[in-house]
């Protein structure tokens, strides 16, 4: 069946709207809290789904109600959720994010029952040429190359999310055909891979982009984000400034990728899949949590006009 397959993390959000972040050793109190699912995978499946493609999540939770709300929004969603187990040892997963007054967050996740994720939750039989495969790093890392292999050897098409940071084999990277990364994922890892750092974006994305001979996306926050192709060519996304209605940043990267990934199914042209990514990013900023206010399909096109067409690199 072709569909887009999200490999990866599904979280609780505890979520404290805080004036500003506490110093160390410093107690903040704010009134309210609020719980709702997240994580990296999870928010990007829900992304996917309402850019109206078909998409399924697989990835691992605790047997606890924690794992049952995630669950009940996946399925409203109609994000197919059979390829998610439970854990009888571990929790679901909690991330505990407190957000400031400019909208800015600061977020410790604890894995539970991601880090049991397992490859093996992926049958070989689901995965195919029309498939799109979409990954991030808060599950084993062993567990996403065994998957991103298999997904490239049945002729899909991979797409990985290096957040939080993480280092590539470069086996993994010659079955890698998108790599998706925040400017600061991306130093690390040029770094890592012992390249020289460059200090612009451009130059810093063309390089992992020939190196790893992928396309390399970075994101720039409230500059847009940029496209590069192996052979140098590429394009620039500027953002929409949301202004006073921005609220909660938090699910803008992970909206970003998951609309990303319905552009590569539907087969859009890559200015065309950055265009809606992008502007589909800066909507998921303008309510409390990473997946309340993630755009349904009709709203991106409605926004599109925000966003100036992608200019060559
Ligand atoms: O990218 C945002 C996500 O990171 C949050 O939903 C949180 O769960 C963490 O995994």
């Amino acid at each position: 069946m072709s569909m887009v397959i999200v490999f990866g993390s599904l979280n609780i959000d505890l979520i404290m709207k805080v004036k500003r972040q506490p110093v160390v050793g410093e107690t903040v109190l704010t009134s309210t809290y609020d719980w709702l699912p997240g994580g990296k995978g999870c928010n990007q499946a829900v992304a996917c789904a309402r850019a109206g493609v078909k998409t399924a999540m697989v990835g691992q939770i605790g047997d606890d109600g924690f794992g049952t709300r995630i669950l009940n929004t996946l399925k409203r969603d109609e994000v197919m959720t059979s390829g998610i187990a439970r854990s009888d040892d571990e929790p679901t997963g909690m991330a505990f994010i407190t957000i400031d007054a400019k909208g800015d967050n600061q977020i410790v996740v604890a894995s539970g029952a991601n880090h049991l994720t397992s490859a093996e939750q992926v049958p070989n039989e689901i995965l195919g040429k029309d498939n799109v495969i979409l990954m991030q790093m808060e599950v084993t890392a062993d567990q996403n190359w065994d998957v991103i292999h298999r997904a490239k050897s049945a002729g899909g098409k991979t797409i990985l999310n290096l957040a939080p940071a993480g280092s590539i084999p470069l086996e993994v990277l010659n079955d890698l055909d998108y790599l998706i990364v925040n400017q600061i994922e991306g130093r690390q890892m040029a770094e890592k891979m012992g390249l020289k750092i460059e200090d612009s974006a451009i130059s810093m994305a063309s390089k992992l982009a020939k190196n790893c001979d992928l396309t390399c996306i970075m994101t720039l926050g409230p500059k847009g984000c940029i496209a590069v192709k192996p052979d140098g060519s590429g394009w620039m996304i500027d953002a929409h400034d949301l202004g006073e209605d921005l609220v909660d940043t938090t699910g803008a990267g992970d909206t970003f990728c998951g609309v990303f990934a319905a552009g590569v199914f539907k087969k859009l042209s890559l200015q065309e899949t950055l265009r809606r990514a992008s502007i589909a990013g800066t909507l998921a900023c303008r309510g409390v949590g990473a997946q309340t206010k993630m755009p349904l399909n009709d709203e991106i096109n409605d926004h599109l006009h925000l966003i100036a067409e992608a200019r060559p690199i």
